[in-house]
Order: C-alpha cells, then sequence, then structure tokens
C-alpha cells in the first residue's frame, strides 16, 4: 500500500515537469502579417501565418477560414492530415499548407487566385486547451488588356478618340497623354464598369484636333502599382479625303448598278412586250391567212 502510494509519489514528481513544459507549450500565439497580402489573378500566394518560438503544429489543428465560414474552411488540417470532408469547395485543389509545421509555420498557399479570394482569412490554430487566431487580409491585382483607341470624326477638324481597356483588378485609372508624355488638363471622366468575373472594364474619350504628326496616348493603371501600367498610342487624323473619295466612288458604283439594273429590267419588259406583241402578231397573221 505504502509502496503503491511512493510509485505514485515518485511518479508525479517525475511527470510534473514533463506536464508543466506541456501545459507552457500549449499557450501560443498567432503571428500574421499586419499589411495586406497582394496575388496576381490566376497566381498564387501565400498567406504568412506562424506559431510563436516556433512551436511544433504537427500535432495541432490549423484551420484558415473566410469571417463567419468557421464550419466551412478554406482549408482544415486535422489529426496530422488534410481534412477535405468538410473543406470549402471554392477552395478545393487550390489550397495547401507548404510548411514546415515542426516549425511552426502554418501559412496558407492558395492557388488560382481569383477575385472572390479577395478578402479577410482567419488563421486559427487549436489544442486540446488552447486556441489562437489571427487574420489577414488578401487583395488580388490583375493587370487589363491594352487600351483600343479608335476615332471618329467629330466635324470642325476635330477628331473624337474613344479609349477602352478591360480585365483589371482594382479598379484602374486612366490617362490621356500628347507626345510629349505630359498628362492633358482637364483629366478627362472615364466610367469604370465590373463584369461578372469582378474585372473592371475602362473607356474614356477626348476630342482631339487632326494632326498628322502627333501622337495621343492612352494609359491605363493600377493604383499605386508602379509597373502596371498599359498604353496605347495613335496619331489623330482621319483620311478624310480618301474615306470621302471613297465613300463617293461607292456611291457612284452604287448608282451605276442601279442604273444597270433598271435598264437591264426596262430592256427584259420591253422585249417581253416585244416578244408578246410578235406572237400576237404571229397569231393574228396566223388568223389572217386562215
Ligand atoms: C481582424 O483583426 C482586427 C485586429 O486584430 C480586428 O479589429 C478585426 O475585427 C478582425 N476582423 C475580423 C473579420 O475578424
Ligand atoms: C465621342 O465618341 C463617343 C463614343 O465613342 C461618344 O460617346 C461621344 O458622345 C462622342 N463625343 C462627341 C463630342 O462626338
Amino acid at each position: 500500500m505504502d509502496k503503491a502510494l511512493l510509485v505514485k509519489m515518485v511518479g508525479r514528481w517525475l511527470f510534473l515537469p514533463l506536464l508543466l513544459s506541456h501545459v507552457s507549450a500549449q499557450s501560443f500565439s498567432v503571428v500574421v502579417p499586419l499589411t495586406p497580402v497582394s496575388g496576381l489573378l490566376g497566381g498564387s500566394v501565400t498567406l504568412p501565418c506562424a506559431l510563436s518560438d516556433n512551436l511544433d503544429a504537427r500535432k495541432l489543428e490549423v484551420r484558415w477560414y473566410r469571417p463567419s465560414m468557421y464550419s466551412s474552411p478554406a482549408l482544415l488540417y486535422l489529426n496530422e492530415k488534410l481534412d477535405l470532408s468538410v473543406a470549402d469547395i471554392k477552395y478545393r485543389g487550390r489550397v495547401s499548407l507548404p510548411g514546415p509545421l515542426e516549425k511552426g509555420d502554418v501559412s496558407l498557399k492558395l492557388d488560382d487566385l481569383r477575385p472572390s479570394d479577395i478578402g479577410t482569412y482567419m488563421c486559427h490554430v487549436s489544442s486540446d486547451r488552447w486556441y489562437e487566431k489571427s487574420n489577414m487580409s488578401l487583395t488580388i491585382q490583375a493587370v487589363g488588356s491594352s487600351p483600343i483607341l479608335s476615332m471618329l470624326d467629330a466635324g470642325g477638324g476635330k477628331v473624337n478618340v474613344s479609349c477602352q481597356s478591360h480585365g483589371w483588378l482594382p479598379k484602374p485609372s486612366l490617362t490621356w497623354r500628347d507626345s510629349d508624355g505630359s498628362s492633358l488638363n482637364p483629366p478627362n471622366k472615364h466610367t469604370s464598369t465590373k463584369d461578372s468575373e469582378g474585372l473592371f472594364s475602362v473607356s474614356s474619350w477626348r476630342l482631339f484636333t487632326s494632326s498628322e504628326s502627333s501622337w495621343v496616348s492612352c494609359s491605363v493603371a493600377l493604383p499605386d502599382s508602379v509597373g502596371m501600367i498599359r498604353e496605347s498610342r495613335l496619331t489623330p487624323h482621319l483620311p478624310t479625303g480618301t474615306w470621302k473619295g471613297a465613300f463617293i466612288g461607292t456611291l457612284i458604283l452604287l448608282l451605276l448598278c442601279i442604273i444597270v439594273g433598271v435598264g437591264v429590267g426596262v430592256y427584259f419588259v420591253v422585249l417581253k412586250k416585244g416578244l408578246i406583241g410578235s406572237e400576237r402578231k404571229e397569231t393574228e397573221g396566223g388568223e389572217g391567212r386562215k
């Protein structure tokens, strides 16, 4: 009896430090970046999340979820493996934990970025007796198409130049420039629309004095990001003379066709009438002969 108690006591003394270290190791914190993480549309991004003191995360539960989507997370790591049973189908095949988990790195890698991925992500790590969570935000950028420039004759030596570009994220800015590279004032109003995929299109137009020598440019750029810019140039000159000539040429040809058509029609009608007439004459002649 006494011996058994002694064993128990010794056991307690032996295991107490272990138990304590276990308890202290259980209270961890989760470290995430304070500034938004940025990725490119269609590309990959890693949302960093680390446990304090490089605590081994292999035996812990790691849950990455969007706010209010706790029970349907983007990724769930449980019982030392990824649990796909409850994971949000929108993230299936696009998420992973690159680790190393044993060093407390529970960062989320997200591939094939879509506009719907933009927003807040929660990094939630839990053990049997402790949990900690932190959030961070993800922004996605997309560089759109080169601006398409087109022109219309606005009359009085003016050319109406339109600029259009699509596939941007977030909402881009649009700037008209002249050959000197200086932006034109006042800045033109441009309209932007969001398509069904969540990408932005922009368009603008501006009147220019027709010129054969100097070009104008339209550039579309993402806010606060150097290098994310697309520009197109054009000489605001409509070959009006040639165009008018071509139009008149076409008109003359069309008129000619009509005249020829009418002429041919008239000719056939006349011919038909003539034939009928001669038939009648023949008949009459025949009758006359009878
Ligand atoms: C994200 O964290 C900040 C600061 O910790 C907090 O103010 C905010 O409410 C959190 N957002 C969400 C969606 O949990
Ligand atoms: C210039 O063209 C755009 C369409 O490309 C049109 O909406 C705008 O009204 C035109 N402006 C003038 C002054 O003709």
